[in-house]
């Protein structure tokens, strides 16, 4: 699973289906669907919500994991390459995730590997289960995907994110407006992408321009260590932030989205608006995770 180019509306329905009822199935008691079959997490990024949500994933559904997310105490402090890392690993579990600083690095280390293996993002590509949460997010919190308008904000050159959730947006009937700082537009790639597949997409310097029609508001962090010179991280920062005035002209029943961690571009002051959905948009990532494993390991 590197890339969400390989999904199409028919998995996306059933895997959402899937996640649906396992969260209800697991709020119930321990589910035993994964019992034997395990799971190796390889972080070379750091990660909270991504590796914690697979470790509870697999273990609500009785799984294993072998977490590794202190490279410096691996073999790879003794220079050991990342092929040769991973396919020692694949031996010792049955699925693995991996999360590398390197863009295309999943996908070309994928190559040397007989197991399953799963992107949780590679550097400023992709971040493709992140998407499926948040595209599973908007389903639950609204009830459909079609027919809205959704627009995001912020770092959206750098933001794998984002790269991936425009991408899996496309396969819907959407609108999408890109909200971002000069100079950390979308890659034009992405835009061309959703373009061709006949969604109304246009670009904008802020959030001022879209906040009335949007039904949903996806924000995202400056990506600070993605950019070569620290100084213009610093200078944009700060020329996107939602407070409780932004929302004030936003539409009653949008949804604030972020895939988090949040550093000040969302007041702490929305987390209390109905509208503010982030902390449950970081649970669903569970429940789809929980779904993806279950059909990765072909038990669902
Ligand atoms: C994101 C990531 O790692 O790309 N975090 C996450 O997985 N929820 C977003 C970010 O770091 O800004």
């Amino acid at each position: 699973m590197l890339s969400v180019t390989q999904f199409n509306r028919s998995f996306l329905h059933q895997l959402f289906n899937l996640a649906h009822d396992l969260r209800i199935f697991a709020q119930r008691g321990p589910l035993n669907i994964l019992s034997g079959v395990s799971l190796a997490s390889v972080f070379y990024e750091p990660s909270t919500r991504t590796s914690c949500s697979f470790t509870a994933a697999m273990q609500k559904l009785g799984g294993t994991v072998i977490n590794l997310s202190d490279m410096g105490a691996t073999s790879v402090a003794k220079g050991e390459t990342l092929q040769d890392f991973m396919r020692v690993m694949e031996r010792y579990s049955d699925i693995v995730v991996l999360r590398h600083p390197e863009k295309g690095a999943v996908q070309n280390v994928s190559r040397f590997m007989r197991k399953p293996i799963i992107n949780a993002g590679d550097g400023t590509g992709e971040h493709p289960t992140q998407a499926l949460l948040d595209v599973y997010t908007i389903r639950e919190e609204i009830g459909t995907v079609n027919g809205l308008t959704i627009a995001m904000v912020g770092d959206l050159k750098h933001g794998r994110t984002v790269h991936s959730l425009v991408q899996l947006l496309s396969l819907y009937d959407v609108k999408i407006r890109l909200v971002s700082p000069k100079g950390l537009e979308m890659p034009p790639e992405y835009v061309q992408l959703a373009a061709s597949k006949g969604i109304d997409v246009t670009e904008h310097s802020h959030i001022n321009h879209v906040i009335a029609e949007a039904d949903v508001v996806y924000v995202t962090r400056m990506q600070k260590e993605r950019f070569a010179d620290p100084a213009a991280a610093e200078a944009a920062k700060g020329s996107y932030v939602i407070t409780a005035q932004t929302l004030t002209k936003a539409k009653p029943n949008m949804i604030l989205m972020h895939p988090l961690p949040r550093v000040d571009e969302i007041h702490e002051e929305c987390d209390l608006d109905p509208r503010a959905v982030y902390f449950r948009q970081a649970e669903h990532g569970m429940y789809v995770r929980m779904a993806l494993l279950a059909v990765v390991a072909g038990k669902a």
